[in-house]
């Protein structure tokens, strides 16, 4: 049973005030801000500008590619394994498609490799926990699809590119939104129970930086409903799937240019495994694991960024890994829940950011780094921020508006799990408003891939038996990705990716198993003197001695 904490004295003294105004607000239209104001607010207060969070990588396809100093860390490490004692003699998996992730995209990537011939038992999904263990579970507010007679993927593509700062691919771009509606048909055929009013018609809400309504949620719970249907369907078909096994190395053919497998890790017995695919597909997520500049999450716990790091030994260019994702409301009070996610859903419902004095600073729907940004600036530029007993800021999300607007019950029919989360604590957020504050939620950059999710090394040439899908990959979202289109993004690409591998192994033969690239990425780290002190892929964070809130906090403590 979780302790009642409730709100302290200082912060019920807070709330006052932000019932005060709270009248008022509910007819208040605030101004949304004008592309100069918000590039300065970026600039000035959103993490990805600080240019001491960020070194030029020193070796490989993407060198001199400004990344966060996290990452650098994890590209610039040696492997985990010394590539002469390894015995690949012994094939342990032989399959044609190896899949290397079991969250949304590695799943959507097998069914469509079945879908397209590929028979079940040739493919195996490998995965560092459970089956289903990945962000997509944890995504909360929706997918988006532009499905209704006002909306059109142009205007998704448009919203996108904007969003991202048009520094996406815009043929990925082009992918995704035109795919969407399909995505959303198949999902209902396979049995994902979208919201939907009493004549069947879909709920669509606002997510920030969208111009049209296009978010198609399960209550709080999307990316659970849509993992649990896409899991029942990989079992239904047959797709075996090997947990507890991350892949600490990939493996290639005698040159290092063709990929042909990877090297599994028993997490129960530290065992390895060799699997050999003809073709394999990343899948591994993101890097929220990571706490860049020590900002708390609302990731996963196998979020560390290893498909990133296997793929670039063998030469794949990576792109846009200066951009980090902090979503704007991360839960900041009470201690226990810092940095999970309270859904955009809340203010697509109409709750409004206010400060300390019950004052909105900033349109609650702008696009999540610009939200981000004028969070921190209220917190710590203009202290106008709430403090917690633990010393952290953060400002108001007035859940309770939600309730005035739409009626009473609807955070507990529509939010769920941010009613659930909240409510173990002693605080409900139909009657008091939560406090909140960013948190590093998603990487929004990644390996570059070509329409056909195939990986590309520096020279933009396609690294053969080598694709990704998700969050791993970059180019769908530039700088800053739009709420909604991450559950979209593992779909279109995950099938996009098993269509392809399907296609490809039809030609392929299986390949020799070596760890040449290894070797020569070894050589490439002595060569610029890197020193052998750090070992990746990761696989799992530690947080032993480590001070994951305070460091982000005194980052902008003046
Ligand atoms: O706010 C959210 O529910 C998050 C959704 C997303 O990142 O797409």
């Amino acid at each position: 049973m979780a302790q009642k904490v409730g709100y302290t004295e200082e912060m019920r003294k807070s709330i006052e005030k932000v019932e005060e105004t709270r009248d008022r607000r509910l007819k208040e239209v605030f101004e949304r801000i004008s592309p100069e104001e918000k590039e300065k607010l970026l600039k000035e207060w959103h993490p990805d500008y600080r240019p001491e969070g960020k070194r030029p990588l020193k070796i490989g396809p993407s060198k001199g590619l400004m990344v966060p100093h996290e990452v650098a860390d994890l590209i610039e490490a040696y492997p985990l394994i010394d590539p002469d004692q390894i015995d690949l003699s012994k094939i342990d998996y032989d399959v044609d498609i190896l899949i290397i992730g079991g969250g949304g995209a590695g799943a959507a990537a097998a069914l469509w490799a079945h879908y397209n011939g590929v028979p079940a038992d040739r493919i195996l999904i490998v995965t560092k926990l459970r089956f289903g263990d990945a962000n997509t579970k944890m995504a909360q507010g929706g997918i988006q699809a532009a499905d209704r007679p006002n909306d059109s993927p142009l205007l998704h593509f448009i919203d996108v590119m904007g969003g991202g700062h048009y520094a996406n691919k815009p043929e990925l771009v082009k992918l995704l939104v035109k795919e969407a509606p399909l995505i959303i048909k198949w999902h209902e055929e396979l049995g994902v129970i979208y919201d939907k009013d009493e004549e069947g018609n879909m709920i669509e809400l606002s997510g920030g930086g969208t111009c049209r309504r296009r978010l198609h949620a399960a209550k709080d719970y999307t990316g659970l409903e849509i993992m649990r249907v896409l899991m029942d369907e990989v079992l239904n078909k047959g797709i075996p799937v090997l947990e507890f096994s991350p892949v600490i190395e990939l493996l290639t053919d005698e040159d290092g240019r063709r990929v042909t497998g990877a090297i599994l890790w028993n997490l129960e017995t530290k065992e390895y495994h060799i699997a050999r695919g003809k073709a394999v597909i990343l899948a591994t997520g993101g890097y929220g694991r990571l706490h860049i500049q020590g900002f708390p999450t609302t990731n996963h716990y196998g979020a560390t960024m290893d498909g990133v790091v296997l793929a670039y030994r063998v030469g794949a260019k990576v792109r846009d890994l200066d951009a980090t994702q902090y979503h704007p409301t991360g839960a900041a009070y009470p201690e226990q829940i810092v940095g999970l996610l309270v859904t955009e859903k809340v203010r697509g419902l109409g709750a409004q950011l206010v400060n300390a004095e019950g004052k909105q600073f900033i349109y609650p729907l702008e696009p999540r780094d610009v939200v981000a940004a004028a969070i921190i600036r209220e917190c710590y530029g203009r202290n106008k921020g709430v403090i917690t007993p633990t010393g952290m800021r953060g400002v108001w999300l007035d859940s309770p508006m939600i309730e005035l607007i739409h009626g009473e019950g609807t955070i507990k029919r529509y939010l769920s799990a941010i009613y659930r989360m909240f409510a173990r604590f002693g605080i409900d957020p139909t009657k008091e408003p939560i406090l909140v504050f960013p948190t590093l939620h998603y990487q929004n950059g990644g390996i570059e891939i070509n329409v056909n999710a195939q990986v590309l090394d520096g020279n933009n040439k396609p690294i053969e038996g080598l694709f990704a899908a998700g969050e791993v990959s970059g180019g769908v979202h530039g700088k800053n990705r739009l709420m909604g289109n991450s559950l979209l993004e593992i779909n279109v690409f995950g099938k996009r990716a098993g269509i392809s591998a399907a296609k490809y192994i039809r030609n392929a033969t299986p390949g020799k198993l070596t760890l040449n690239h290894v070797k020569r990425y070894i050589k490439m780290l002595k060569e610029a003197k890197i020193p052998p002190k750090r070992r990746a892929p990761m696989i799992l964070p530690e947080y032993r001695g480590e001070k994951v809130l305070s460091r982000a906090i005194s980052l902008f403590t003046p």
